[in-house]
């Protein structure tokens, strides 16, 4: 696939964004909520996440939503019994979404492995979680396919089952 470029958004990215997730969001993808884009788009110095995205000349085709839970209530590391003081170097996969156009085409692995390698501070992560509706089975094969496996299947976000995912990444591939 060519003719695309992946680049850390920047705040006033906030309307494309929205504007792609109003079009294209479908109902197994639980919608971001403007004041929580805005919280990643302030980068991972300034806020509490990024949001990568993949863009044409003109359009945005693609992005991922990348959190830093800290301590907060909801991050998934709770979930999986990490102790506090590793809760701080959890992040959450929040949201991916590829337009229509574009989808098919390894664009899930490819946001998630580019985030990985060179967008995301390494010293703030050693755990990456996601959740994802058991049904969506392209997002569940994409995860599956940078690593993350399955520990648990609980109702999340708006009550609906969610597969809950992980990758440890101190551990060996597969773990
Ligand atoms: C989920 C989504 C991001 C996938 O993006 P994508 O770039 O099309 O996915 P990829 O091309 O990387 O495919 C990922 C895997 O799913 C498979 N796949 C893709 N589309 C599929 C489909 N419609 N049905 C079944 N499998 C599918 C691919 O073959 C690939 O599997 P593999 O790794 O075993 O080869 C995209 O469909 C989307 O934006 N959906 C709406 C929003 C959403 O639900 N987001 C996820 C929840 S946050």
């Amino acid at each position: 696939m060519s003719g695309l470029r992946f680049a850390l958004l920047e705040p006033d990215a906030l309307g494309t964004v929205l504007a792609l997730q109003r079009e294209a969001c479908g109902p197994l993808m639980h919608p971001l909520g403007e004041a929580e884009l805005s919280d990643m788009l302030a980068g991972p110095h300034r806020g509490h996440g990024a949001v990568l995205g993949a863009l044409t000349d003109d359009a945005l085709a693609a992005f991922l939503a990348v959190q830093f839970p800290g301590r907060a209530d909801h991050n998934l590391g709770r979930d999986y019994g990490l102790h506090d003081g590793d809760l701080d170097r959890a992040l959450h996969f929040t949201g991916i979404l590829v337009h229509p156009d574009r989808r098919g085409q390894g664009l899930h692995r490819r946001l998630i492995e580019t985030a990985a390698q060179g967008v995301l501070p390494p010293d703030r992560h050693r755990y990456w979680f996601a959740t994802v509706r058991p049904e969506n089975t392209a997002s569940v094969r994409g995860m599956l396919s940078v690593g993350m496996h399955v520990f648990a299947r609980k109702p999340k976000h708006d009550g609906h089952d969610r597969l809950l995912f992980v990758r440890d990444l101190s551990a060996p591939a597969g773990g």
